[in-house]
């Protein structure tokens, strides 16, 4: 357990030895970017296009990286990256370290951590678990988490009484006390999003989100680039301009400036009247 996505990256990122290449998405949410930048980790940059899947292919033929980093669903444009793609490449290249981050993503359908070929994901609660600021995790496959304790063979397990039962990664990822009641509030979110069944939530968000996709492109408010794409994610960047984010504030719409638009995110708790009603409020601002 983590306090938030960030934190649970970076003392990956640190666990990690430091001669390793990494590829990592243009645009990418700055918390997975930076933490390569400013330790100054040799990377490289794939571009960010309708075709990202072959894009990433591409960069991994070519730059051969030891690490590929990659959200879910990115956060300014809602591009969903296909996960069967990243089942292929793990079995293609079972050696590429693959490190994702799940904030945008997790909470929407159900997902298998062990099948889904990465190695390590990470996510804060705060979104698509409903869970509120200050709890975040970071999950590790049972290989990589054996590989990053046998880096670490040398150095001696806490002898300490207070510290007994901590593993060698705990003493990384959960260095001191935990907010447990923030910790507490994903449980509690994780138990309503289970016993709501994650199938359900997915039927229920695909039916409302292809509602708003077929509403916006009609309306050529979507980005083309997402347009154009078969997997599409429940984080939506609507084009208009960023400046009516007051108007779409004052009309009682959540919603955030991003980029060249406007993004909304649909949940459970969205229906189709919410869509009806949003677009008329756009087709009464723009
Ligand atoms: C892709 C992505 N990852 C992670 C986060 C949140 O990370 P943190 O809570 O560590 O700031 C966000 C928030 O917008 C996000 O969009």
């Amino acid at each position: 357990m983590t306090p938030n996505f960030s934190f649970g990256y970076s003392t990956l990122i640190d666990l990690l030895p430091e001669n390793l290449s990494y590829l990592v998405l243009e645009d990418e949410y700055p918390s997975l970017q930076y933490p390569i930048v400013n330790r100054k980790l040799q990377h490289s940059v794939a571009p960010f296009t309708a075709e990202v899947e072959k894009d990433l292919l591409n960069a991994i033929e070519k730059q051969k990286p030891d690490v590929l980093i990659f959200s879910i669903v990115q956060y300014i444009s809602g591009l969903m990256i296909d996960l069967n793609f990243i089942k292929e490449i793990k079995s293609t290249y079972p050696n590429l370290l693959i490190i994702a981050d799940g904030t945008q993503y997790l909470g929407t359908e159900p997902f298998n951590f062990e099948t889904s070929g990465i190695d390590a994901l990470g996510g804060s609660g705060y979104k698509w678990l409903l869970s509120g600021f200050g709890n975040g995790f970071m999950m590790l496959s049972d290989d990589f988490k054996s590989w990053l304790e046998e880096l670490r063979l040398d150095i001696p397990l806490p002898q300490v009484a207070m510290w007994k039962d901590k593993s060698l990664l705990d003493t990384f990822f959960e260095p001191g006390h935990q907010d447990t009641l923030s910790h507490g509030t994903l449980q509690q979110g994780l138990m309503f999003l289970e016993n709501l069944g994650l199938d359900n939530i997915k039927e229920h968000v695909t039916n409302v989100k292809n509602e708003a996709y077929e509403l916006l492109l009609e309306r050529d408010l979507i980005l083309p680039y997402i347009a154009e794409r078969e997997v599409k994610s429940s984080l939506i960047n609507v084009q208009i301009n960023p400046e009516l984010y007051p108007n779409l504030i004052n009309s009682g719409i959540k919603c955030f400036p991003r980029g060249t638009g406007i993004r909304i995110g649909i949940h459970l708790y969205n229906d189709l009247r919410d869509i009806q009603n949003f677009v008329n409020i756009i087709e009464s601002i723009r």
